[in-house]
């Protein structure tokens, strides 16, 4: 993700040496998935072809630097593969779930090998990264992640509980997005910054229990408000830019934050109005996300869910704020920058 920005020249060292860390942890994860049998290698290739944002690995970087690391080790490597080897499994399995054909501007696995191999693909993607997380010398990374991963699948069956639940209130909306997305963007703070303390546990500024906590709060606030810029992507972007399926969310009956404001904030008449095209079978799901996007605009309701993701980044760059000042820890506030303004 650091690619993504536009960064100040006294950040430009920190993110080379981001750069050549991703290209380690891009080589990691060609490891650890490798197969000898051609059918499964191409699936792989397949997946790891499409880069993302890599914004999970990139924040293990930027959290192992801003705990004072001054070179990635290879435990940060490690983690980081972890890290986007879980998030690409969540990817396979959540478009079976949403049906969608398109992911990183390319063909998802179920578009192009259906559900079944989508499935135990998946999997595979997730024993990988637990294999890969018990070469690690401490089981707190084997730990958080085990439990991120049964936090993040609790987060999607709540979701998939409130499908076409059109009363669904603004705390079971965060509680979703908290499990779903945030847990596992804290948990790569969290592991980033203690793969660093782990060596050399005395670094200027708060003490490592705290300098942790800070991380892993960023983390949680900045994975919320990623949700929410995606969320609302996918009601008003476009998928040539998204690079992804969107309309889905009013598709599969899930309401996300504009949606959830806009029905608790509309009069009566325009409540009604609005249940009545969610529900609305006899047009297309993007017509119907469009017509409730107009809908929207007489509440404020894409403007109220932005500035909620603000009022989050606010919060998360303050977590921060007592940890050394180093450029690091500028890379990580622009990254929260980055996170509501991104287009995908
Ligand atoms: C998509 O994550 C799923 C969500 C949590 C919203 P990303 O937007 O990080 O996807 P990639 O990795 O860049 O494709
Ligand atoms: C994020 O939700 C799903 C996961 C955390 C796996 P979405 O369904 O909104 O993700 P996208 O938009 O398909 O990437
Ligand atoms: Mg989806
Ligand atoms: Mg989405």
């Amino acid at each position: 993700m650091s690619a993504l920005l536009d960064v100040p020249a006294e950040l430009q060292p920190v993110q080379a040496q981001l750069t050549a860390f991703l290209l380690r942890v891009e080589e990691q994860i060609q490891h650890a998935l490798a197969s000898d049998l051609p059918p499964v290698h191409r699936l792989v290739r397949h997946v790891e072809r499409y880069r993302g944002k890599m914004v999970r690995p990139t924040l293990v970087g930027v959290t192992g630097l801003a705990a004072g690391a001054t070179e990635l080790s290879s435990d940060h490597v490690k983690v980081a593969a972890v890290c986007e080897m879980i998030h690409l499994a969540t990817l396979v399995h959540d478009d079976v779930l949403d049906e969608a054909d398109t992911r990183r501007r390319a063909s998802t696995v179920n578009a192009l090998h259906g559900n079944e191999t989508a499935v135990i693909l998946g999997d595979y993607l997730i024993s990988a990264a637990y294999t890969l997380c018990s070469t690690l010398d401490t089981n707190e990374a084997a730990l958080v992640i085990g439990q991120t991963g049964m936090t993040l699948c609790s987060g999607e069956l709540l979701q998939l509980h409130h499908r076409e639940n059109f009363s669904l209130d603004e705390p079971t909306y965060y509680e979703i997005v908290r499990r779903k997305t945030a847990s596992l963007i804290a948990a790569a703070c969290r592991l980033g910054a203690s793969a660093t303390l782990r060596r050399s546990p005395s670094p200027a500024g708060p003490q490592p229990a705290d300098l942790v906590a800070r991380v892993e709060a960023f983390g949680l606030d900045i994975g919320v408000a990623f949700q929410i810029q995606d969320d609302l992507l996918d009601l008003t972007g476009e998928q040539s830019v998204v690079g992804k399926s969107v309309g889905k969310d009013v598709e599969k009956g899930k309401l996300t934050l504009p949606l959830i404001h806009h029905l608790t904030t509309a009069d009566a008449p325009q409540r009604g109005r609005s249940l009545v095209l969610l529900d609305d079978a006899s047009i297309s799901p993007a017509q119907r996300t469009r017509a409730l996007v107009t809908a929207m605009s007489g509440t404020d309701s894409i403007a109220f869910a932005q500035a909620q993701a603000l009022r989050l980044i606010r919060r998360a760059q303050a977590a921060i704020e007592p940890l050394p000042p180093t450029p690091a820890r500028q890379m990580l506030h622009l990254m929260a920058e980055a996170v509501v303004s991104r287009a995908f």
